[in-house]
């Protein structure tokens, strides 16, 4: 029996009716079951200031304690203008400070990115990863999970209703459990 794991799921994205929030309430529901997997707000977390860190932000210090916590991490994003939204951007900018003090070092993670557009949010996945690379987060490198056409996939509840997609994120997060299984340090 493999070790429950604690993961973090970051959505980058702020909307109420997002896409990736519903992308990611179903890779929670089809994860295997040793994955204990809970959404981490960031709309909350005032923006990264470095004059700030002698007397942070409690919405700051409650983040980085919450993913220090956490076993791994799950990013699940739209693209903005072939980017990374700014709000995913500075989560990840608020968690890696103070400097030597990174909350992300070390755990293991992986990125899905979501789009109306046929291409799935490429580049904001991988201006991700540009990021993840230097935080020291062992990134899944494959399946790779660039969902496109993806505001067709959920019924009016918000419910995943395709099959071919069902599937594949089933096959990603057991993939991701086991790179999960193999990289964690906790
Ligand atoms: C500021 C902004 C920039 C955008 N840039 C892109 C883009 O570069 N590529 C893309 O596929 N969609 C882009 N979009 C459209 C988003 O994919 C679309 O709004 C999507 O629904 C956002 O994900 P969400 O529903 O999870 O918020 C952009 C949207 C906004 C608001």
């Amino acid at each position: 029996m493999d070790a429950t794991r604690d993961v973090a799921v970051i959505v980058g994205s702020l909307r109420k009716d997002s896409i990736n929030r519903k992308v990611a309430n179903a890779l929670v529901e089809l994860a295997p079951a040793q994955l204990k997997l809970a959404i981490v707000e960031i709309g909350q977390l005032p923006i990264y200031n470095q004059d700030e860190d002698a007397n942070p932000p409690a919405a700051w210090v409650t983040f980085r304690e919450r993913i220090k916590r956490a076993s791994a991490v799950l990013f699940v994003t739209p693209e903005h203008n072939r980017s990374v939204p700014a709000a995913l951007k500075n989560a990840l900018d608020v968690g890696s400070r103070p400097y030597g003090q990174s909350a992300w070092n070390g755990k293991p993670g992986a990125v899905v990115s979501a789009s109306p557009g046929a291409i799935g949010g490429f580049g904001a996945n991988h201006h991700l990863r540009q990021s993840l690379v230097f935080l020291n987060v062992p990134t899944l490198q494959q399946p790779e999970a660039y969902v496109g056409g993806a505001d067709k996939l959920f019924d009016a509840d918000g419910k995943l209703a395709n099959d071919g997609t069902r599937k594949f994120f089933g096959q990603f997060m057991e993939a991701f459990a086991a790179w999960i299984a193999t990289n964690a340090k906790s």
